[in-house]
């Protein structure tokens, strides 16, 4: 099996859930103190040891691509954030009109690859010394199946989430059974959700074409992924870490917030007096 090292990062939805801030900035760049999210996404990737990335961008989302060139006046600077950095591709989503499309488009980038899928707006804190992408790699190299990440969600939290059936093959692992994109929760008695980090073999490609347009009228990799349980093993794995999604402004005010007062160098600016 060859070593993932491909990543694809979509960032081509609209982020309408952060209006009026996104209506001339992607969500992609909102700030988590001092870095933009994606930031931390492709961090999250090189550390995994992933060091082929393609962002998917689309209209709107140019800041993303500039915000990775090497432009700026003070090099020692951009160093200290950028060293560990390798080049980045950029592909264009033309029509925003789902997450399955908008990994369709990284098909030429990826090949005959095994690729990773992370979310452009999820960043992650693992528990452990391997990150959570390296956790998700692990069991897909251990099981040589499609491997995508879960988490327990509440019901009311459902309706945000694709959700997975499956039955257990070892600790924190299931072979899928079925998906369902964003259920009601008297439609499923599962509690896993998909949080957005997907190992995935080329022939997914194939079933994003079959896929017809699920829930909110867009094209659903959830559903592609549907396509592949009915003809291939599929896993789901837990992780040992913590996820922030910053997909709507609650979230990602939550999580600014959480680090900001982490880190070292604002404490004094927030000391109580
Ligand atoms: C997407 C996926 C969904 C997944 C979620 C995780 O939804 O479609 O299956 O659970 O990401 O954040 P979105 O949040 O883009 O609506």
């Amino acid at each position: 099996m060859p070593k993932v090292r491909k990543a694809v990062i979509p960032a081509a939805g609209i982020g309408s859930r952060f209006y009026p801030l996104t209506r001339a900035q992607p969500k992609e760049m909102l700030p988590i103190v001092d870095k933009p999210v994606i930031h931390y996404v492709v961090e999250e990737a090189v550390k995994s040891g992933l060091d082929e990335i393609v962002i998917v961008v689309g209209a709107g989302k140019d800041a993303i691509i500039n915000y990775f060139d090497r432009h700026f006046l003070d090099d020692s600077m951009d160093e200290s954030y950028f060293s560990e950095m390798p080049d980045i591709y950029f592909v264009r989503q033309r029509k925003q009109i789902g997450l399955a499309n908008a990994v369709l488009t990284a098909e030429a980038f990826v090949g005959e690859d095994p690729f990773t899928v992370l979310l452009g707006d999820t960043i992650y804190e693992s528990g452990t010394d391997k990150t959570v992408t390296s956790q998700i790699l692990e069991a897909y190299d251990r099981y040589d199946k499609p491997t995508i990440a879960v988490e327990k969600v509440t019901r009311e939290k459902m309706r945000d989430y694709g959700m997975v059936e499956g039955d257990p093959v070892g600790p924190g692992t299931w072979a899928i059974r079925n998906l369902l994109e964003k259920p009601e929760p008297s439609e499923t008695k599962s509690d896993l959700g998909i949080t957005g980090i997907y190992v995935l073999e080329p022939d997914i490609f194939n079933s994003i074409r079959s896929t017809k347009p699920g829930r909110n009228g867009e094209y659903q990799l959830t559903d592609a992924l549907l396509d592949q349980v009915r003809k291939r093993d599929v896993y789901a794995t837990s992780f040992n870490g913590t996820r922030h999604d910053i997909g709507t402004k609650e979230l990602w005010i939550k999580t600014f917030m959480e680090y900001v007062s982490r880190d070292k160098r604002f404490a004094s600016s927030f000391d109580s007096k």
